[in-house]
């Protein structure tokens, strides 16, 4: 049985993460502030993980907290992960996106802690306009928000830790994830999300562009395998895409949803969005050399996510 911290483990795929790793029999101990995540999402879980609500950038509870956990993993998933909050207040998203990791790495390397693996999860923001295609780890990077550079300096911290110092770190960018318990509630959330509630609500939905615009979209679920696959079998610090490796116009999603909720998706059609990327792939060749094979189709995720929604 390993001792598990997960930052941001009241978060989407912090919850999804958390589950998991109760299933598997970890000793699970979760801190998020609940800025974004949601006490419902670990519910049924309650009894069995020890929740702390607490920033991440309070350093003395961190410390603390690193210090009696003895941890052998730490999942930090804890994020602002809007980037229209970054933009709009940039110095406090870099003390929760970039100062609290290397507070934490640094803490780990002075303090000599025996983790078995540092976790970071980055984005697949970091790529921003780049026009290599599709996105591979080595591909340029363009991060063009707070959010992004905040994201790609701490991930480079992090995988920086593993060689200078041989604290056992990786780092993961995430691209288009989604699955059940995604906050719909911004214009900026997640598209399915968005679409999600606009279809179980029967409200219009506002498509920005002419819908052929691709994102590279992956399940939840397989999003937690393949982070648990990366921190519990992978000795190297780097980072790996987490991604489907499949590109989808948002058009053709909305089509194959539409067929699974049974119902039309009333859709107000606007200009495109300023800066909005056109087309988004990735090269999943990494992560797949480590032999993890994502499971879920969209079509099976989508399937998933309508028949979770119609229960809650
Ligand atoms: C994602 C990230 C973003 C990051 C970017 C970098 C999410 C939620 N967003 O944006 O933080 O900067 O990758 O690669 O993960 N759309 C609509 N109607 C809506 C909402 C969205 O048509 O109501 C369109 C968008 O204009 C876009 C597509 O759907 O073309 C996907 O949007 P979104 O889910 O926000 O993801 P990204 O744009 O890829």
């Amino acid at each position: 049985m390993a001792k598990v911290l997960v930052t941001g483990g009241a978060g989407f795929i912090g919850s999804f993460l958390a589950h998991k790793l109760v299933a598997n029999g970890d000793q699970v101990v979760i801190v998020d502030d609940l800025s974004m995540g949601k006490l419902e999402n670990i519910a049924d879980i309650k009894d069995q993980v020890t929740f702390y609500e607490h920033t991440v950038c309070d350093e003395n509870f961190m410390h603390n907290l690193l210090n009696q956990g003895k941890f052998d993993y730490i999942y930090y998933l804890a994020a602002v992960s809007s980037v229209a909050d970054s933009v709009a207040r940039p110095w406090y998203t870099h003390q929760v996106n970039q100062e609290s990791v290397v507070n934490t790495l640094e803490f780990i390397r002075t303090h000599h802690l025996p983790i078995k693996k540092l976790l970071f999860s980055s984005s697949a923001a970091v790529y921003g306009n780049a026009a290599d295609f599709p996105k591979t780890e080595d591909s340029h990077v363009d991060p063009l928000t707070p959010y992004a550079i905040d994201k790609y300096a701490a991930e480079r911290y992090t995988v920086d830790y593993g060689h200078l110092y041989g604290v056992p770190t990786v780092a993961v960018r995430f691209f288009n994830v989604y699955g059940p318990r995604q906050n719909p509630d911004s214009e900026y959330s997640g598209v399915l999300s968005i679409v999600t509630k606009c279809l179980k609500n029967k409200q219009p939905f506002t498509l920005y562009g002419d819908g052929r615009q691709t994102r590279d979209y992956v399940y939840v679920e397989d999003v937690v395998d393949a982070l648990i696959k990366i921190a519990t079998e992978t000795n190297e610090p780097t980072v790996y895409n987490i991604a489907n490796g499949n590109e989808q116009a948002l058009i053709d999603v909305i089509h194959t949803y539409e067929d699974i909720a049974g119902m039309k998706l009333d859709i107000v059609q606007r200009e495109a969005r300023k800066g909005d990327i056109q087309k988004s792939k990735a090269d999943v060749s990494k992560l797949k050399s480590i032999g993890f094979e994502p499971k879920w189709s969209l079509h099976d995720g989508l399937m998933n996510y309508w028949k979770y929604y119609s229960k809650h």
